[in-house]
């Protein structure tokens, strides 16, 4: 059998836009440069009146198989991986068939449907599981969607409030994929936490700083992992370093530890030597606390090599540019951050064809994976085919009043009655609730 791997990609934003520093921070009386230097955040995408999960979804769904040429029997499977799910039973990917039976001829009646939760970590998990569903010679020689789909919002005040978002990702999984083959060797690091969790209500009970501290061990957790079972990842191996991308400035915290742990031991560590010193060992020190301050104080010296910098700016940030601009989606989110590699080394007209990414995913609760990606050679034609940078354009821009009114909203305990901000067009609205309390959907010509 041929790799399997990605074969197509569309992202589809919520169609509003707040400017973090321009009107969020001077309301909330903070300096702007806490969003866009430390968050590493400049805006956030938020769902129109008349959008949801299923919406975001179907039309990113929608466009991935009408601009691959595909019907509803090219597909034998839809999953879709969310944190926002509005249903015990009825999983959102039902939902998002029954509207793309709208606009295409045929029907998905034979094609295996799910949800997949896992924090922001079950998009990937989504990927694996059709990964398994074609390796294992079940598909038919048909294709797998998955639909990675949130409205990543938080209680109003909620410290995570500046870190909101609303997006879907639509991915094909298939055989000889086009974009991204995947590896089989995969790590995981995973544990039973209490940093993020949704406790049957709608907004997130979130202990902040500790979730940042448990990204950084489940990550890590998953490289060693990763290694175990020998996978390479030395940095030169990789061209790319994709990661779950809540907000940048996680990601740079993330991405410092990994340069240190995978430079232990290389020509890396040695040649940064005369600068900063060898890499501080377990074994040279008496007793915990002055190995863990020797390990912050390399830490900390490494940041400021130009070596790291360079690594940095060429395999993390170009990662990150869609993040700054749209804020976390979750389930989205590390499969945005591909997309912004990939669109970087786009538009740079690098011959990327071969080349690695080491994907990093994380979900709380909590667990990380890793595995890598190897470049198609039709790559260059799906990332070109994106057209998220107009949708990204033609955002409205939200004034803090009319935040508020969107987040109550979309909130299941206001009862409101605002007005849509943009018209909906060549696009699947909610219409209404069904008589068993469904949600209704229709396509807007
Ligand atoms: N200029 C420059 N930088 C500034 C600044 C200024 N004026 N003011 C603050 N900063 C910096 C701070 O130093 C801090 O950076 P460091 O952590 O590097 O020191 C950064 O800006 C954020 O400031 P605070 O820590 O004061 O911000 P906060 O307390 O309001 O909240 C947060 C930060 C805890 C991450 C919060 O946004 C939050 O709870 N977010 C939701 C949870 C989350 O995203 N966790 C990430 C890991 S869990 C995960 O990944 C799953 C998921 O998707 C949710």
């Amino acid at each position: 059998m041929t790799g399997v791997g990605i074969d197509g990609i569309e992202i589809h934003t919520g169609k509003l836009r707040l400017d973090l520093a321009e009107t969020f921070a001077p309301a909330k009386g903070d300096d702007p440069e806490k969003y866009t230097k430390g968050l590493g955040l400049y805006a956030s995408s938020f769902p129109d009146t008349y959008e949801d999960i299923v919406t975001m979804g179907a039309n990113a769904a929608h466009r991935l198989m009408e601009r691959k040429g595909l019907t509803p029997e090219d597909i034998g499977r839809i999953d879709v991986a969310t944190e926002s799910a509005f249903d015990h039973s009825k999983p959102v990917s039902t939902y998002i068939a029954g509207c793309l039976e709208q606009v295409f001829d045929g029907d998905f009646h034979h094609a295996n449907k799910g949800e997949r939760k896992f924090a922001c970590v079950a998009g990937t998990q989504s990927i694996d599981d059709a990964y398994n569903w074609i390796k294992a010679g079940r598909n038919r020689g048909r294709a797998a969607l998955v639909i990675a789909t949130d409205t990543a919002l938080y209680a109003r005040g909620d410290a995570g409030e500046a870190t909101q978002g609303a997006g879907a990702v639509a991915m094909l999984i298939d055989e000889d994929p086009n974009l991204v083959e995947l590896s089989t060797e995969q790590g995981y690091g995973s544990a039973d936490e209490t940093d993020f969790l949704k406790p049957n209500q709608q907004f997130p009970s979130v202990d902040g700083k500790r979730s940042v501290q448990v990204y950084l061990a489940r990550m890590r957790e998953a490289l060693v992992d990763y290694q175990s079972i020998g996978g390479d990842v030395h940095p030169d191996r990789f061209r790319l370093g994709p990661f779950h991308t809540p907000f940048p400035g996680m990601v740079r915290k993330a991405a410092v530890l990994a340069y240190r742990h995978i430079t232990r031991d290389t020509e890396i560590e040695a040649e940064l030597a005369d600068e900063i010193g060898r890499q501080p060992r377990h074994a040279e020190f008496d007793d915990d606390d002055a190995f863990l301050e020797a390990v912050q104080e390399y830490t900390d010296a490494l940041t400021e090599t130009s070596r790291y910098q360079s690594w940095y700016a060429r395999t993390i940030d170009p990662t990150l540019s869609l993040s700054r601009r749209v804020g976390n989606w979750y389930t989205g989110s590390v499969h945005v951050a591909r997309v912004s590699g990939l669109k970087a080394l786009a538009e740079e007209g690098e011959d990327a064809v071969g080349k690695r990414l080491l994907v990093g995913s994380y979900g709380s609760g909590a667990q990380a994976e890793i595995h890598a990606e190897t470049i198609q050679p039709e790559w260059r034609s799906e990332i070109d085919a994106l057209n998220i940078d107009d949708h990204l354009a033609s955002r409205y821009e939200l004034s803090f009043s009319e935040y508020e009114d969107v987040h109550d909203s979309h909130n299941y305990d206001e009862e409101t009655s605002i007005e849509e901000f943009t018209p909906p067009e060549s696009e699947f609205a909610f219409d209404g609730w069904g008589r068993m309390g469904e949600r209704k959907y229709r396509y807007v010509e």
